[in-house]
């Protein structure tokens, strides 16, 4: 399916209550699963990624009610005994599934395997599966252990140390979960520190997780292997990256005003409020919860390699925003951006010429060159999704912002993130949008 945007010119200002983080719903589900009895989940997205994790966690053994619309309870053997699944676990499109997924899978007595859609069957597994083995997991995949369909077998590992060449959450995640099952503790060093959804929710589980920065700045996680118990409910706050689409847009309108309510403003999330502070937007917390964004005309920035971490879902929305800027602005450093739903470099990239922007590409980032001017283009402007979600999202604000009319993509994948996204976007980016049936290819 594909969107067409037409201006609708209003002046973004309003209120956005963002959906349920992903990240961290997926990690309330495996804490719901790893806990015996009863848990009462909150607030899960309804994004498509974590419904795959919904029935994950059913597959390995846990009962899934649902009480209302916003709740959700999870009844699980807990995990001590979790159930070899009788199927191979789909995760659609969702790397994080993957690759917890395979830090759960050395927690169940017998064989997971583990699949996904094409995007994901191109995503590196070697980043999990290799650290497991050296705590001496039994894991295998397809193209010498590089990717997608997965097969784990459950076994007790040993503890240790672990020290990760990548800064990714994903990785340091499957292995504090296998790290539970773990015959010792196990610490988890990583480059730079990535978001700590899954410390922050063994700590709620009860377990004993702690960290510390070393002197070379590399991040350390430290976890004694235990059993969770249910804190009885857990609670999904609103996703930082869901918001960021609509707090760029913001940011670049000199005459905007946004409010952004029960979002997520923990550690290692909000690195693109930063940036945007840093060109020029006024971004002013109230509370740990709520965000104040007013908009100016930006001026460019330089995006460091230790930021990345910390924006790394936010640099298609952030392109948007350097288009707009004056001046030159780069990032670097951002290597992984390569490898997440789509090589979001080349794909950032060509989205923003789709609008007429000057873009640079490196091996490890992007320069942009601002300010792109809003103008009347000769042939429609046809934005190509890649089927990444981010990619269609950063599409319709920059249609948005630069007042254009814009045809996107394959925009259905929206889905695997933010459902709502286009009632938002109607309501906030004062668009009107309209689906219509993709041309066969
Ligand atoms: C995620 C971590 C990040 C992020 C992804 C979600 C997570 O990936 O890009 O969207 O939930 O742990 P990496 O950890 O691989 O960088």
């Amino acid at each position: 399916m594909d969107l067409v945007v037409r201006r609708g010119g209003h002046a973004l200002s309003g209120v956005l209550v963002p959906p349920p983080d992903k990240s961290i719903s997926h990690r309330a589900l495996l804490g719901a699963l790893l806990c015996e009895g009863e848990t009462v989940v909150e607030d899960l997205s309804e994004g498509l990624d974590v419904v795959a994790t919904r029935r994950a966690v059913e597959a390995w053994g846990a009962q899934i009610e649902v009480l209302d619309p916003r709740r959700l309870l999870v009844r699980s053997p807990g995990l001590q005994r979790l159930r070899e699944p009788g199927d191979v676990i789909d995760v659609g499109n969702s790397g994080t599934l993957a690759r917890l997924g395979l830090g759960v899978g050395t927690l169940v007595a017998g064989t997971t395997v583990l699949t996904g859609d094409a995007s994901v069957r191109g995503r590196p597994m070697d980043r999990v599966i290799g650290p497991l083995r050296s705590l001496g997991a039994v894991a295998s995949a397809r193209g010498g252990d590089r990717f997608l369909p997965a097969v784990v077998r459950g076994s007790r590992l040993a503890g240790g140390t672990v020290e990760l060449q990548v800064a990714s959450a994903q990785v340091k995640s499957a292995l504090l979960l296998a790290g539970l099952g773990a015959s010792g503790p196990l610490s988890v060093v990583e480059p730079l520190p990535t978001r700590p959804h899954t410390e922050e929710l063994f700590a709620a589980l009860g377990l004993e997780v702690g960290e510390e920065l070393d002197p070379a700045g590399r991040h350390w996680i430290h976890l004694q292997p235990g059993l969770p118990y249910s804190p009885g409910r857990l609670r999904v706050l609103g996703d930082p990256s869901a918001a960021a689409f609509f707090v760029v847009a913001a940011a670049s309108r000199p005459e905007a005003h946004l409010e952004v309510h029960n979002v997520y403003l923990g550690p290692s999330r909000t690195g693109f409020l930063e940036v945007l502070a840093r060109m020029g937007a006024t971004v002013e917390r109230l509370g740990d919860q709520t965000l104040v964004v007013r908009g100016a005309q930006l001026v460019a920035t330089e995006v460091e390699p230790r930021e990345v971490p910390s924006l790394i879902d936010e640099v298609p929305a952030l392109a948007v925003a350097f288009a707009l800027a004056e001046g030159t602005s780069t990032i670097r450093g951002a290597r992984e951006l390569r490898v997440k739903e789509s090589d979001r470099i080349t794909t950032t990239a060509a989205m923003l010429r789709a609008f007429g922007a000057a873009v640079h590409t490196f091996d490890d980032g992007l320069a942009v060159h601002g300010p792109v001017r809003a103008r009347e283009p000769r042939e429609p402007i046809v934005v190509e999704s890649h089927r990444d979600h981010r990619i269609a999202m950063s599409a319709v604000v920059a249609a948005a912002v630069l007042g254009v009319e814009a045809r996107v993509r394959d925009a259905e994948w929206i889905t695997t993130s933010y459902p709502s996204f286009l009632n938002d976007a109607a309501a906030l980016l004062g668009v009107a949008i309209e689906h219509v049936e993709a041309p066969p290819s």
